[in-house]
């Protein structure tokens, strides 16, 4: 059995065109089913669906082979995963933001995020002195309420921001969706998931022409 972990939402969306082209269907839609491990069209492949900061813990464990994950998030997890493959899917940025027009504070900063690994490597990088404050969502709230002076989140058209009067300021890290790979998994079934991945990568690459 070859076992794919995907989350609900902008990954198992953007991610299920790309499976199809592999062969891969699945048996019933994810987003309406209360089931967890979904079957697909090939008798040996099944579905698992997590929350997507879930996938790579999912994958390093080797409870699933493959799985679709953000880069903010593979970021944030570390681990011992590879990934050899760019889905360009889910594209956004990785930023800080703060109050419009809000002076950059003296001292140390208080920053609200749920990347806080990220946090920590990027101040550290800039030798800067920072409170990093975890949060679980709706960060946009903790500068208007004084909970932090920045947060460091994900940002696509910028209405999220805006509609808080928030503006982003630096740029972390580009992001896209990976495809990932338990290690073990990689050896043991080593041609049945690379020919998945060079079908995947055609199909990628038909649908961004370089
Ligand atoms: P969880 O359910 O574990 O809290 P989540 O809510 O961040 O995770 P999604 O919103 O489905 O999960 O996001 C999945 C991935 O899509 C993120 O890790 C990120 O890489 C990307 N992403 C998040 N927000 C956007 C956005 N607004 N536009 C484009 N890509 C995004
Ligand atoms: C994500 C993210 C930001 C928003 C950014 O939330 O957490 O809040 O998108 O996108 P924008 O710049 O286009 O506004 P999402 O819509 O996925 O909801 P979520 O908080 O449930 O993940």
């Amino acid at each position: 059995m070859l076992t794919i972990a995907l989350s609900k939402g902008r990954i198992l969306d953007d991610t299920l065109p790309l499976l199809a082209e592999a062969g891969i269907v699945p048996t019933e839609n994810p987003e309406k089913s209360r089931k967890l491990i979904i079957p697909t069209t090939q008798d040996d492949v099944q579905l698992l669906i997590v929350r997507a900061t879930d996938v790579p813990t999912y994958v390093e464990h080797g409870a699933a082979d493959i799985g679709v994950a953000g880069k903010d998030v593979l970021l944030e997890y570390g681990g011992e995963l590879y990934e050899p493959l760019d889905l360009q899917i889910a594209k956004c940025k990785l930023m800080t933001a703060g109050k419009v027009g809000a002076p950059e504070p003296k001292g140390r900063l208080r920053v609200a995020t749920k990347f806080v690994n990220v946090a920590k490597r990027y101040y550290a990088e800039q030798g800067r002195q920072v409170e990093v404050i975890k949060l679980y969502g709706s960060m946009e709230l903790a500068p208007l309420v004084g909970l932090a002076d920045k947060i460091i989140d994900v940002v696509d058209t910028g209405n999220t921001l805006r509609a808080n009067g928030l503006e982003a300021q630096e740029l972390i890290a580009t992001i896209s969706s990976r495809l990932i790979v338990n290690k073990a998994s990689m050896k043991m079934q080593h041609s049945r998931i690379q020919a998945l991945i060079d079908t995947l990568r055609s199909a990628v690459e038909s649908r961004h022409p370089s």
